[in-house]
């Protein structure tokens, strides 16, 4: 009780951040606004303002969930607002978590919701643009994230391009994880590692410039395990996952939502992260065409702009998985050409 008082009092002055999250009653959000509420992205000195939306029929499930935001009495939670009205959700926030969307079930490509997901993105899109900050930072979660994100983007004109991302941040963190089991060490003597893309089946989990513990490569890293393991797996862990569970990932999509924004906002020191971003950023760097949103490896300065890791080697190989990746992205943008702001 003492501890909470004293984090009340010292936090008392800083002005609170707003953040959105969409889908507030779902599963990836039953994970997320605790770790936020919790002081997981900012920090244990920054007082916090949710704004949570989710649909009118799922008022019901979402008042409960703030129920139990009020019975944890976070020190940091300044306020809780709950809503159906997605102007509501979106005014004035710093940080937007676009979550809502229809998860996918087995048997199913993320790119399977484009018709019943991308349409949300349109209306995401135009209120962010008239409600939010014009600095607030934008990820998608909802699949197909880059092309929901594309639209979404594409409405909100009065916010900078770069501000708007999609996650890339889980199948990162898969990869890194899925080589430090391979080569039995801790997953943060990992590094180096990226995702380019799409997060979709056809996404490239590049291990090509790995380090372990600072030196490069790996003697259990064999091409054999990198072409017919290493790379599957990630490209598969969410159908897996899905499988398993019989849901979608939930824990480990608000964790690597929250690493994403985390890093976004007080840099990477150096260290790489995948984030799918507005490709024109780039101009054709890597043979990535302008009108994408597309994951790079990226590192992240201090003042929370992100930076693409440019001129890595390339061979026919990674040429060929980019090829695949670009190409389903066009021709999710083919598809959905219809909801983008012209
Ligand atoms: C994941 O990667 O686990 C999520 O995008 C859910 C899915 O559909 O795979």
């Amino acid at each position: 009780m003492l501890a909470k008082v004293l984090c009340r009092s010292f936090t008392a002055h800083k002005p609170p951040v707003r953040i959105a999250v969409t889908g507030g009653s779902g599963q990836i959000s039953y994970s997320l606004l605790f770790r936020l509420a919790s002081g997981a992205l900012l920090g244990p000195h920054q007082p916090i303002i949710l704004q949570i939306h989710d649909l009118p029929m799922m008022q019901q499930a979402l008042r409960g969930v703030v129920m139990e935001l009020h019975d944890c009495a976070f020190p940091l939670l300044h306020d809780v607002i709950a809503t159906d009205v997605q102007s509501t959700v979106f005014t004035d926030v710093d940080y937007a978590f676009l979550v809502g969307s229809k998860p996918r079930g087995p048997g199913m490509e993320r790119g399977d919701l484009l018709k019943q997901n991308g349409e949300i993105f349109v209306k995401v899109g135009e209120d962010l643009n008239k409600y939010a900050k014009k600095t607030c930072r934008v990820i998608t979660v909802g699949n197909p994230a880059n092309t929901n994100c594309l639209i979404a983007q594409s409405h909100a004109p009065d916010i900078p391009k770069q501000n708007f991302s999609a996650m890339t941040r889980l199948d990162h963190n898969r990869a890194l994880s899925q080589l430090a089991l391979k080569a039995e060490v801790p997953v943060t003597s990992v590094s180096h590692v990226c995702i380019w893309g799409n997060h979709s089946s056809t996404m490239f989990p590049d291990a090509s410039h790995v380090k372990v513990s600072g030196n490069a490569g790996h003697a259990k890293f064999t091409q054999e395990f990198i072409e017919n393991e290493f790379i599957p797996t990630v490209q598969q862990r969410g159908a897996a996952i899905i499988a398993a569970r019989k849901l979608s990932s939930a824990a480990s999509a608000a964790n690597a939502a929250i690493d994403h924004m985390r890093d976004w906002t007080f840099g990477t020191h150096g260290g790489w992260v995948s984030m799918a971003v507005p490709s024109e950023l780039y101009h054709g760097a890597y043979g990535v065409p302008d009108g994408l949103i597309f994951s790079y490896p990226l590192t992240i300065d201090g003042s929370g702009h992100y930076h693409l890791v440019r001129d890595l080697p390339t061979n026919s190989f990674v040429t060929e998985k980019l090829r695949l990746t670009i190409d389903e992205l066009q021709k999710e943008k083919q598809e959905v050409q219809h909801l983008l702001k012209k």
